[in-house]
């Protein structure tokens, strides 16, 4: 982080400034002073400003119990009336949302649209499936219209649901339905990926055997491959949704009912199920909508992200349809048919901002550095970025080659705990370095402290904290009041009380700029996507072979991190190949594709303390090919370091 302080500022466009929500860096700090001076005062205004009450809230923050907060209680509304009915007078006949099929197929639904099948869904789910307010609900989708009506079904009766990402296996399906303890699942057949069909009903098949909560499953028929259906149990939609009728009556829903949980790693256990809920999580999502993504009325917004993981939740369902914008969903791969994709898809449905990962731009732009300019991407005002740290290489190509030089980069930096964006450019407002999410957004108390509360010497890495409640902010983790407690306001104190903790690390700059320098816990960020390292060490611990297991982040060029395996086996095998390859099936099986390491090695013991702890640190340092410079006397076997690195070579 030599040049930290040198970076190259780039400023808005003014042109664009003159019309965007917030245009000018007064404008954002006046926002900023507003809520630092009145905390509640700020967020209850925007609370009356943005969401269609059916009861207004009596209270704007009750912290009284914290770290579980209340945000507007005594308030009454439903997060589907906010993402719908509100928009019918006015936008009815506005595309909601602009699907795009993975083999070129499009479907534009109207607000309208939206809300007879949503409508149509929540009643299907009431009378067939007698589901009711609070029940769980899981939802395994390809990127299809049905996912999102799916979601909006549930918001709609009050039933919570958890997605579970399509990539995910059998197994890690299976956990996630038992831990909610659901009583539906909804899911298709399977769908397209490169024009080839692919299948997810028979994973929903294989997580069912054996005991289950789940009493009925629904099947979205969308590439008619055959499947096997459970009589008493399976149900296509395309039959049930037939006779069912465009109104139903959205339930009224207290500001702190839950909307959704979602599932997320963590550094250590099992996946968590975090909670969100209604009043708080939906304001934000629209509120940064409108601020960091600065979509107007007629702009077409596109997210690439899939509904399984939470930028989908926010940035493609709920915080577009609930600002009333046209938002695009993509089934298929953005490098297929080639790496024009994404920006043939821009020049066809005149995309105005456009919203990806890093490890999508870094492919995009090693696959097809000038593809941009074979397009009219001119329509492109804002760009984004999220999932983990951008490289200055790649942060440079999407500005210039992408966005002409011309468009606003926004490094959003968020998670799925905190429900919406929390560092961000604003773009008509903030001057912009390379690879650098900036400023914290107004509203949101973001600091980089060290455990004690201490801002950090300039240019010192510190913890990414929050150290005030926020009104999308993470409920809780399903089932587990400690674990959320341990979790997120264990270990960083200010004032001698304990605030919220990302586990990222950062650094200010001179100017006060935040960089996001990753993870500092057991967290792998692998193409944009959380995997702790717990969960898959347990998953390789199920090959009877294994003894030992310690698995690491190894920086990729283009994943951002891959995964690095060292296993202890229990008896010498004469192929290790194959022995790879079975490690990396039985990953597949308890996790996903995903979860697949790029590197295992197979070594004579793992190096610990005389406690038993094993030092990953030192794993991480021969994952990265860096000389160890850390003291290994401490160790109970210091050889095995030499040993190892030997090896890794
Ligand atoms: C990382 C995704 C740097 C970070 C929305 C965080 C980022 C984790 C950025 C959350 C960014 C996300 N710059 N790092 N702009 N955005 N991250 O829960 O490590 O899937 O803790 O949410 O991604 O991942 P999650």
């Amino acid at each position: 982080m030599s040049d930290l302080h040198n970076r190259k500022v780039y400023h808005p466009n003014e042109e664009f400034a003159k019309n965007a929500a917030i245009k000018s860096m007064d404008e954002y700090r006046a926002l900023q002073d507003e809520a630092t001076n009145d905390y509640e005062g700020f967020w209850g205004r925007f609370a009356k400003e943005k969401l269609d009450w059916v009861e207004p809230f009596t209270n704007v923050l009750d912290e009284s119990d914290f770290p579980f907060v209340k945000w507007f209680d005594g308030g009454k509304l439903n997060v589907s009336s906010q993402c719908i009915d509100r928009h019918l007078d006015a936008r009815g006949d506005k595309t909601a949302i602009l699907f795009e099929g993975d083999r070129g197929d499009v479907q534009k639904i109207t607000y309208k649209e939206l809300s007879k099948n949503v409508n149509k869904f929540a009643n299907l789910l009431k009378e067939d499936f007698e589901v009711k307010k609070g029940d769980r609900v899981v939802i395994y989708m390809p990127m299809i219209p049905e996912a999102a009506y799916a979601m909006l079904a549930c918001a709609r009766i009050g039933a919570i649901h958890s997605i579970v990402f399509g990539g995910f296996s059998a197994e890690a399906l299976k956990d996630r339905i038992q831990d909610a303890e659901a009583k539906v699942v909804i899911t298709a057949d399977g769908a397209y990926r490169k024009t080839k069909p692919y299948m997810l009903k028979p994973v929903v098949d294989t997580a069912l055997e054996g005991e289950t909560p789940v009493k009925k499953v629904l099947v979205v028929e969308r590439n008619n491959e055959e499947i096997n259906w459970v009589d008493g149990r399976d149900y296509s939609y395309h039959e049930l949704i037939k006779n069912k009728s465009d109104v139903c009556a959205p339930e009224v829903m207290d500001s702190e009912d839950p909307l959704f949980l979602l599932y997320t790693s963590g550094s250590t256990g099992k996946p968590k199920g975090v909670q969100h809920n209604s009043a708080g999580y939906i304001l934000w999502a629209q509120m940064t909508m409108e601020w960091v993504f600065d979509v107007k009325e007629d702009d077409v917004y596109w997210c690439t992200a899939d509904v399984g993981w939470i930028t989908g939740h926010t940035y493609i369902v709920y915080g577009p349809l609930a600002m009333g914008a046209t938002t695009v969903m993509f089934e298929g791969v953005i490098t297929y048919p080639d790496a024009g994709r994404p920006w043939k898809m821009v020049q066809d449905h005149k995309v105005n901002q456009f919203y990806t990962a890093p490890t999508a731009i870094r492919v995009l732009h090693k696959m097809g550095e000038h593809e941009p300019a074979n397009y009219d991407v001119s329509s492109l005002k804002v760009l984004g970025t999220v999932g983990e740290p951008i490289d200055p290489p790649a942060w440079k190509w999407y500005y210039e080659e992408v966005g002409n030089s011309k468009c606003a980069i926004v490094d959003t930096y968020w998670q799925t705990e905190t429900g919406g964006h929390v560092v961000s450019p604003l773009p008509g407002a903030t001057p912009i370095k390379p690879a650098c999410a900036t400023l914290p957004l107004p509203g949101i108390m973001a600091e980089i402290i060290d455990e004690e509360g201490n801002t950090p010497e300039l240019g010192e890495k510190g913890l990414m904290c929050i150290t005030r409640p926020w009104p999308a902010m993470i409920r809780g983790v399903w089932g587990d009041k400690e674990r959320f407690i341990k979790s997120y306001f264990g270990d960083v104190k200010k004032d001698g009380k304990p605030v919220y903790f990302t586990g990222d690390g950062a650094v200010y700059d001179k100017d006060g700029y935040i960089t996001i320098t990753g993870r500092t816990d057991d967290v792998i960020n692998v193409s944009g996507h959380r995997m702790g390292t717990a969960e898959v060490e347990a998953a390789i611990l199920k090959d009877d072979n294994v003894a030992e297991v310690a698995v690491v982040g190894k920086p990729h060029p283009l994943k951002g991190e891959g995964i690095f395996a060292y296993i202890a086996l229990k008896s010498e095998v004469s192929d290790e190949e194959a022995e790879k390859k079975s490690i990396n099936n039985i990953i597949k099986q308890e996790i996903g594709n995903i979860a697949l390491c790029d590197h295992i090695i197979f070594v004579p013991g793992l190096p610990k303390t005389r406690s038993g702890k094993i030092m990953r640190r030192i794993l991480r340092s021969i994952a990265k090919g860096e000389e160890i410079t850390q003291d290994i006397s401490t160790l109970e076997d210091p050889s095995i370091v030499e040993k190892i690195v030997a090896m890794a070579k």
